[in-house]
């Protein structure tokens, strides 16, 4: 996402002075625009292009994507578990040679359709129950939690809970109620990660936990804030020029987000960093998932812009 680092590219959009840009947003926001595609009718929100989103998700970059992040969700549960939970360490196990054998399928195919996507929907819905379970075991004290944060198991689950429901319904209606809706996903996720990060980092890496602790405040609000539009949108406005002006602070914030976590991956790989992180990969899991919030705004920016607001018109 860095390959563009022209300012100019949109100046009518960065004349905004409430926001200053660095050139990885400068760069996110030149893509979006070069995009969006002015059509020529009166009213924007009436026109047939517009009355259902033309975004597409490939559904089978999708299933690559969330396998792989479900085969290391059970990795760090495996790591987590105490050891004298062997039947819970024999489950998770499962899971990593389940989903591993899956992506090993989804690498081998150009369309994601019959036995495989019936046998991705059987595994996420099993690894769902499996990160459920393992939850209530914790809340109801019958089982150590050994380092597997309650609210760790509760995010990973989330997020099984999220590509099953895209392998069951991959195709978007509404392209603004979709972008609120990924926002209010992925912002709690993005704040989750830096509450994770902040819990298992050494207290003697006093900097990082500070620049963590600022990230935490802003993700925060931002969360906070996506809820709000999200909930002003249930009144059907046409257009809702302020959700594009906000995603623009959500991009700029996720980048920084994300450059953090991938500067903490490389610490942690050059064995800089004192932390319980049990294995780096968690850091890297964690940055691919910013990544991923950052390639869906993209995806739908340009819908949104186009069909829901003024900007441009
Ligand atoms: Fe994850
Ligand atoms: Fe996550």
């Amino acid at each position: 996402m860095n390959e563009c680092n022209n300012t100019k590219d949109n100046p009518e959009y960065f004349d905004d002075k409430y926001v200053p840009v660095d050139a990885e947003t400068t760069s996110f926001w030149s893509k979006v625009y070069d995009s969006v595609k002015i059509m020529d009718c009166k009213d924007i929100s009436e026109s047939p292009e517009c009355k259902k989103c033309v975004c597409q998700y490939n559904r089978l970059e999708e299933a690559r994507f969330w396998s792989r992040i479900m085969e290391e969700h059970a990795l760090f549960i495996l790591l987590g578990l105490p050891c004298d939970q062997p039947k819970l360490q024999i489950e998770a196990k499962f899971f990593i040679n389940l989903f591993s054998d899956l992506r090993k399928r989804l690498d081998e195919i150009c369309k994601l359709e019959g036995d495989l996507l019936d046998d991705l929907i059987k595994a996420v819905k099993l690894i769902i129950e499996f990160k459920a379970k393992l939850l209530r075991l914790i809340i109801q004290c019958k089982e150590a939690p050994g380092s597997n944060y309650p609210l760790l198991l509760d995010h990973v689950r989330r997020e099984a809970e999220r590509f099953l429901g895209l392998l069951l319904k991959p195709i978007p209606e509404d392209s603004l109620d979709l972008l609120l809706q990924q926002e209010v996903f992925w912002l709690r996720i993005m704040k989750e990660h830096i509450e994770f990060v902040i819990h298992l980092l050494d207290p003697s890496e006093r900097e990082l936990i500070d620049q963590a602790e600022a990230f935490r405040k802003t993700f925060s609000r931002l969360l906070e804030t996506a809820r709000d539009l999200e909930s002003m949108n249930e009144t059907n406005p046409k257009n809702f020029n302020t959700v594009v002006r906000f995603t623009q602070d959500v991009v700029r914030n996720t980048i920084q987000l994300r450059n953090f976590k991938a500067a903490a991956f490389e610490l942690a790989t050059l064995c800089e960093l004192l932390s319980i992180v049990s294995t780096p990969l968690l850091l890297d899991h964690i940055r691919r998932e910013a990544d991923k919030f950052l390639c869906e705004l993209e995806v739908l920016l340009p819908e949104v812009i186009r069909c829901r607001s003024t900007l441009k018109k």
